[in-house]
């Protein structure tokens, strides 16, 4: 048994990850990984909520995912990176979260209601009403300490803590009420200059995308629409390629905001310093892909192996939990 402390994070395996997971949670779990001992859950069974009609992606999205993964620097070594839907008593807790979380609670969830609304849900079916006292249990089985997420897992967060001490108040305190880390920026605009980097909005560059597709995308950005010719004076502040410079280039965002609005240095020149510190982040992540994918089999055997140390861990959680709830009547 390691003495440190614990993380389980994930994501519901729907596409290919881009630069807000990155910056919103992926980049904390590579910097966390050698300091916690940390799990991370392909949750396919909670994108099922949305995908139940057409389960066929899943098996190729579980694959993907763990790439985007172990391409962005987790390493299977140190964090152990599974699936939800070969760990059963994640499913069998939460039927006991179940039985004591209120159904109005779980109504008010504004994540849920945000996505339901997104999917033009009139009605919401019960696992997708449900999915955050799920999610609860995907993070008390592994007893986490720490939760690293992006700025709008917040609410499934705090339903976890209270089920957690419902839980050790109503049996035994056996779970661990976990704390949520939320990346340093919680929402990244997207290429067309709205409020979020999203697969549907079709606005995302893509930890995946080679060089060529980043200079593309970069170079079609929306910028200040008020700058027609390179010498007018801009407005960094309205600016998306400006916006994207904050995060991925500080150490040059005071020079490029003051030429900026001096006219001094043109969009086109301002994109391509940000394709190149673009690339300089994405480069390592391509090599590390590529490896993975010059070994087939490998990333099987990553999840596999995973799996397996995980479900060892749910097992010993879930003998506690039932006797904590006395409902290990044969001993
Ligand atoms: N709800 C998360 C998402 O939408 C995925 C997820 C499932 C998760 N289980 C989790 C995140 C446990 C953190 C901890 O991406």
């Amino acid at each position: 048994m390691t003495s440190k402390k614990r993380i389980l994070t994930g994501d519901r395996p729907t596409g290919k990850l881009h630069l807000g997971h990155y910056v919103g949670s992926v980049a904390n779990r590579v910097r966390l990984q050698n300091e916690y001992d940390s799990y991370i859950i392909i949750a396919d069974v909670q994108a099922l909520t949305t995908n139940f009609e057409k389960p066929e992606n899943l098996s190729r999205d579980t694959f993907q995912i763990a790439e985007d993964y172990l391409a962005a620097g987790l390493d299977p070594e140190i964090s152990t990176i599974f699936v939800q839907s070969m760990i059963p008593e994640i499913h069998e807790l939460a039927a006991y979260f179940s039985m004591f979380t209120s159904v109005n609670v779980l109504r008010h969830n504004p994540t849920v209601k945000s996505e339901a609304q997104q999917h033009g849900f009139s009605d919401m079916t019960y696992g997708f009403l449900g999915y955050p006292v799920s999610q609860a249990a995907d993070i008390s089985i592994f007893k986490a300490h720490l939760v690293p997420v992006g700025e709008d897992q917040i609410p499934h967060l705090e339903l976890t803590r209270k089920i957690v001490r419902r839980f050790n108040d109503l049996y035994k305190p056996v779970l661990v009420e976990p704390e949520v880390l939320v990346g340093d920026v919680p929402r990244l605009v997207g290429l067309d200059g709205k409020a979020k980097m999203s697969k549907s909005l079709d606005n995302a560059i893509y930890l995946s995308d080679t060089s060529l597709e980043i200079k593309k995308k970069v170079m079609d950005a929306v910028t200040d629409p008020a700058r027609i010719h390179k010498n007018d004076p801009g407005h960094p502040e309205i600016c998306t390629v400006f916006a994207y410079h904050k995060v991925f280039n500080p150490s040059e965002v005071p020079q490029i905001e003051t030429d900026c609005r001096q006219g001094n240095i043109g969009c086109v020149d301002c994109k391509k310093k940000l394709i190149g510190c673009l690339d300089a982040m994405l480069e390592p992540m391509r090599e590390r892909r590529a490896n993975y994918l010059l070994n087939p089999g490998l990333v099987k055997d990553i999840l596999l192996e995973g799996t397996r140390r995980a479900h060892g861990v749910a097992r010993e959680t879930m003998l506690e939990v039932r006797e904590a709830m006395g409902i290990n009547y044969f001993g």
